[in-house]
């Protein structure tokens, strides 16, 4: 910052302190110009905390200025006046882990964390709990807004009419929602793009494991031979063949398609890995397999700023509007500092994903899995679904709710299925196996939570570690207990160190017989034989909602009778039909990718049609 004015301000606040001590600062700042009643207050925020070296204007425009959702002229004067995240990445930098510097995507905003006028709250707790100090720091914590919230002011700004006017609006910014805004900007369309965090990528971003594809250049150039038709049976044997085969068809036949489309615009799934269900190596990941979802998100964003989507953070929609046809013409939305007001469009996205973070409705529609902790990030709620089905949507399969089998207790992370897929095995606390490690979530969910504790351990050695970056991550997030030798890990984990070694000595038996004679298996990466040694507490926890909004092949959301609802399309996990009853790791990416796309495409088509 500008070296006088920090001189002033510093000047300025041991000044108060001092006087402080006599008066109190209240008294002080009312002495010295009263410009602001606020910031005479001790400060409790950082805008209070600010005022002492300026005005509002230093942040906003004006006092009454126009105040934009994106906060984007706010966050600017952060920069100008403290630094750029990346220059930031050393600030704050606590256990290794800095707040500055993360798997978050898009242009990250400073006023994600730092609140003006409420208390500041680190948007990392959302899933994390690291030991940062935000100043002016709040508790991390979310409860449910039901979107018939504040029912007097959304009928004034429906009474008041459209406020704008666009093609194609698409609700969600995760990755179905950026896949449909950079498709349907592709066919032509206008696109305003509503996202009601403040950061972009919704689930997709946290993707660890990969994007499963079928007959893809990157397999041919790592000499692996798949077909679409293995992949359609492999979605519809993990889905117990509750999926419709129709958008199964789909998911397959395009999925190398739209591997090319991610890749045209500059991503890297040159990676390929294998994943639970299965049957021949398609999970597509960058290079070194790091994580997909941040990679792919952060393609897509870059994608859809450079094509001049009209991108909205911290923007919730609470209503879909219909004509008296029960024709689809915009949105009710609710900006969080511009309130609610309404956008008139010709078609609208639902993008809006699933609802395993909220237990209260995933335990009514899974009874037993109430009180579970989720993977997911903080809007995955399911109030995008109370919307489509107050506009009269048909849904499907809510009741099927997948657990991923290992989740970090400690950590607090999910630990990506790769991890087995290079070659950990499980052991419970007598130190043996218990099933076949890549088998589907569910089955793999429910063995471990059968045995004792509950929980188990994901045991692998430094080949495993190597072979996959993501381990590097889950060692800088500190919960990877370690041993230079077997023996020394069962130890350290508290399980018998002769069992645990036994067990290695046979999967490795098994592995050079290229046969896994306990549990079948299919694929053995490598011996667990190089120290040292690792392992990770395990136990399920809640991970996907198969079930959603009910649509047919080119992504038309349908009536409980039906009928098609005009002008209304849905893609990715608010939609159901795809996975049926339970999905397969890598199978969410590729349906998001590819059933955006079309969402995009077949809105701005729509649009133009009206
Ligand atoms: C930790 C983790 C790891 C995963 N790993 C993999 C993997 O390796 N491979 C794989 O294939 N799948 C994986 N998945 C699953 C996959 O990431 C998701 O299923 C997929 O990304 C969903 O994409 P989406 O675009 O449909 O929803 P999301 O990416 O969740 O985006 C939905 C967006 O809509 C927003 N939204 C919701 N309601 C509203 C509203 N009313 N108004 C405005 N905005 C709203 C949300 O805030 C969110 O940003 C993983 C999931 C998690 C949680
Ligand atoms: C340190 C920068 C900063 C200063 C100084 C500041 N604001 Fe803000 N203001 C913000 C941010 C950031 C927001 C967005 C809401 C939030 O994060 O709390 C905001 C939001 C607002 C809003 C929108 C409604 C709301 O509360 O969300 C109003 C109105 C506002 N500020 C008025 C003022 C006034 C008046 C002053 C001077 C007394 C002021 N601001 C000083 C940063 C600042
Ligand atoms: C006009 C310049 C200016 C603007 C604009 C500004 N700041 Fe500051 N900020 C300062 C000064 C001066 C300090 C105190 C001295 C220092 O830390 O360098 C400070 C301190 C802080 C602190 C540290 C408080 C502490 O207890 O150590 C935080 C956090 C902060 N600012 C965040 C923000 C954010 C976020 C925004 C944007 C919403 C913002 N600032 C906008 C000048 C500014
Ligand atoms: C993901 C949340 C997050 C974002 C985004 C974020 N910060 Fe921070 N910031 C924090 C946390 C947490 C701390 C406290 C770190 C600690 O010391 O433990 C912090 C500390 C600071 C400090 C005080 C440093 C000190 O010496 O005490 C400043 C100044 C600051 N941030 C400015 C910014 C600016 C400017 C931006 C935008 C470019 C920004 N931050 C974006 C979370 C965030
Ligand atoms: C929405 C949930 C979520 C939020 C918010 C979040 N993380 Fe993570 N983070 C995860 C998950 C899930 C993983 C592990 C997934 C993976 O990549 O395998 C992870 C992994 C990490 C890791 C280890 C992997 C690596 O890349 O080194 C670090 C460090 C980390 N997060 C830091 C942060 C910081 C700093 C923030 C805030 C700026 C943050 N995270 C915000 C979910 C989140």
């Amino acid at each position: 910052m500008d070296s006088s004015l920090k001189r002033l301000f510093l000047l300025g606040l041991a000044f108060c302190s001092v006087l402080f001590v006599f008066w109190g600062c209240r008294e002080t700042a009312t002495m010295v110009g009263g410009q602001v009643e606020k910031a005479f207050q001790h400060p409790q925020v950082l805008a209070d905390f600010h005022q002492v070296s300026g005005s509002c204007k230093d942040c906003h425009i004006s006092k009454s200025g126009p105040i934009e959702d994106n906060l984007t002229h706010e966050n600017n004067q952060c920069v100008e006046c403290h630094a750029s995240l990346a220059k930031l990445a050393d600030v704050g930098v606590r256990g290794g882990v800095s707040p500055h510097r993360s798997h978050l995507i898009g242009a990250v905003a400073c006023t994600s964390c730092h609140l003006g006028h409420e208390k500041s709250v680190s948007y990392c707790d959302a899933c994390h709990s690291f030991e940062h100090q935000i100043p002016f720091a709040g508790k991390w914590e979310r409860t449910f807004v039901p979107i018939d919230t504040d029912m007097m002011a959304q009928e004034q700004a429906l009474a008041a009419g459209p406020r704008e006017t666009t093609d194609v609006v698409i609700v969600g910014a995760g990755g179905a929602g950026l896949s449909a805004a950079v498709s349907a900007r592709e066919a032509g369309a206008n696109v305003i793009l509503l996202e009601k965090e403040p950061i972009p990528g919704g689930n997709a971003k946290l993707a660890a494991g990969g994007m499963n594809a079928a007959e893809t250049k990157s397999q041919a150039a790592l000499g692996i031979t798949d077909e679409k038709q293995i992949m359609i049976d492999d979605t519809m044997k993990g889905g117990r063949n509750l999926n419709d085969l129709a958008l199964v068809k789909i998911l397959a036949g395009n999925s190398s398609d739209s591997v090319d489309w991610l890749t045209s615009m500059g991503a890297d799934l040159t990676d390929v890995g294998r994943m639970g269900g299965a049957s021949v190596n398609r999970s597509h990941r960058p290079t070194g397999g790091a994580g997909v979802g941040a990679h792919v998100t952060q393609v897509l964003w870059d994608s859809a700023v450079k094509r001049n989507v009209d991108i909205r953070l911290n923007s919730r929609v609470v209503r879909l509007l219909k004509d008296s046809a029960d024709n689809v013409t915009g949105v009710l939305v609710h900006g969080k500092v511009s309130g609610y007001y309404v956008i008139k469009a010709d078609a609208v996205v639902m993008a809006t994903g699933g609802f395993a973070k909220n237990n209260d409705r995933v335990a009514k529609y899974d009874p037993k899995l109430k009180g579970f902790k989720a993977t997911n990030h903080p809007g995955a709620v399911g109030d995008g679904l109370d919307v489509a089905l107050q506009a009269g949507v048909a849904t499907r399969d809510l009741e099927y709710i997948q657990a991923h089998p290992t989740y970090s207790p400690v950590g607090g992370v999910m630990i990506t299925e790769a991890v087995r897929g290079n070659g950990a095995i499980l052991i419970n606390r007598d130190g043996q196996r218990f099933v076949n490690e890549i088998t589907t979530r569910d089955k793999a969910a429910a063995a471990i939570l059968a045995q004792k504790g509950g929980s188990a351990y994901l045991i692998f050695d430094h080949s495993v570690r190597k072979s996959l970056k993501k381990i590097e991550g889950y060692i800088n997030l500190h919960f990877v207990r370690e041993g230079q030798s077997a023996a020394e890990l069962a130890v350290a984990i508290g399980v018998p160190a002769a069992e645990l070694e036994k067990t290695l000595a046979s999967y490795n038996r098994f592995k050079k017989a290229g046969k896994d004679e306990q549990f079948g298996r299919p694929n053995l990466p490598r011996e667990l034989a190089l120290a040292p040694f690792y392992a990770i507490e395990v136990t399920p926890a809640v991970h996907h909602t198969m079930g959603g909004i009910t649509i047919d092949s080119r992504t038309r959301a349908k009536t409980v009778n039906g009928k098609t609802i005009e002008g209304l399309y849905a893609a990715g996990e608010a939609t159901g039909g795809v996975h049926g009853a339970n999905r397969l790791g890598g199978n969410a990416i590729s349906d998001i990718v590819t059933f955006g796309r079309i969402a995009g495409f077949e809105a701005a088509q729509y649009a133009r049609q009206h």
